[in-house]
């Protein structure tokens, strides 16, 4: 893929940022993601590249648009697999939290893996401590290893979990172990891609959240050159046969990064809509709006944060939405 296109696809994940900003605090996440999908939808058709949304908004009959399948982009060469989450966070926007961004991520077609709407067990660390953890080894086996890697003491090492019921085991292990823990509300993508990031606060993601998040967040440790390591958990029966129909026939094997994200060809994009362990979120001042955009190429290894300054009177999508928001 050009380095071109990751510029582009930053235009897109700007757009859907804008759009959901519009609704942080709102309490409407249905009306947050909306706007985001929209935005995100029309801004994919003026991108060169022939996309398949292989994670999107659903099944072709759940969503409107970006649903699983979808063609986006102008059909021009490159041919790609697509995976968007337009706002990732809709609990957070809704209540006007930290932690929302809009992300995508980009490979050659058939390099990611299609992973169903279900829950995913995952473990995501840096560079540093990549092939010293493992998703099926002790908590305190893997904290030690990331406390060695890190050279911290375990008591150094922060950990971030979402502050859900299911974790009350891991969160004993953990404090059993001595690491600390930060728990969050929703919104693992930005942690996950923070353990890869020096000083960001985070220093290891564990358990459970959405699978179609895990495929993001790999893409973007690819880039980054940490790990990543998860196992589906499905449910009930109709999540193990949805796993069957999409070609996942060992439902329980543990699938490693280069499984999830089977390319070295990798752009990840993501523009923060409300503060988060990655980006600032969307600043408003007089007619314009201020975004921070990470863009990651793993092929060049480049890391780049765009900060855009945006003249919202110049765009039709946001000043008639804006207009709308308005007068209601
Ligand atoms: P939405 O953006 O769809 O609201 O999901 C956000 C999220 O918090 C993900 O980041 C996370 O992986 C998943 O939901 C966790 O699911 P649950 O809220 O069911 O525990």
């Amino acid at each position: 893929m050009e380095r071109e296109l990751a510029l582009e696809f930053a235009r897109v994940t700007e757009a859907a940022a804008l759009s959901a900003a519009c609704w942080v605090g709102k309490g409407d996440k249905e009306a947050a993601d909306e706007a985001a999908v929209t935005a995100m939808r029309v801004m994919f058709d003026t991108v060169s590249v022939d996309g398949t949304v292989v994670i999107g908004e659903g099944e072709m009959d759940e969503a409107p648009m970006l649903y699983i399948g979808e063609r986006v982009g102008n059909g021009t060469p490159p041919e790609v697999d697509i995976a968007v989450d337009p706002l990732e966070g809709t609990n957070i926007v809704a209540k006007g939290l930290t932690g929302a961004i809009a992300v995508l991520a980009a490979a050659p077609r058939h390099s990611l893996l299609h992973a169903p709407d279900m829950y995913m067990d995952k473990i995501a660390v840096g560079p540093a401590c990549k092939g010293r953890v493992h998703l099926d080894a002790p908590v305190k086996e893997n904290l030690r290893e990331v406390a060695r890697a890190l050279d911290k003491l375990i008591s150094e090492v922060t950990v971030v979990i979402l502050d859900r019921p299911r974790h009350q085991q891991l969160i004993e292990d953990i404090r059993r172990a001595g690491a600390r823990i930060k728990l969050i509300s929703d919104g693992d993508v930005s942690p996950g891609v923070a353990a890869a990031y020096e000083n960001s606060g985070v220093d290891i993601l564990m358990g459970i959240g959405g699978a179609p998040e895990g495929v993001i967040t790999a893409a973007a440790l690819k880039c980054l050159g940490g790990d990543f390591q998860a196992r589906l958990c499905p449910e009930e029966e109709s999540e193990v046969q949805r796993c069957h129909e999409m070609g996942i026939s060992q439902v329980d094997r543990l699938f490693t990064i280069d499984e999830l994200v089977a390319s070295d060809d990798v752009i990840f994009v993501a523009t923060g809509i409300t503060d988060s362990f990655l980006l600032k979120g969307v600043r408003y001042n007089k007619r314009r709006a201020v975004t921070q955009t990470l863009v990651m190429r793993s092929t060049s290894g480049t890391i780049r944060h765009i900060e855009a300054n945006h003249n919202l009177d110049r765009k039709p999508l946001f000043r008639d939405h804006r207009i709308k928001l308005l007068i209601g």
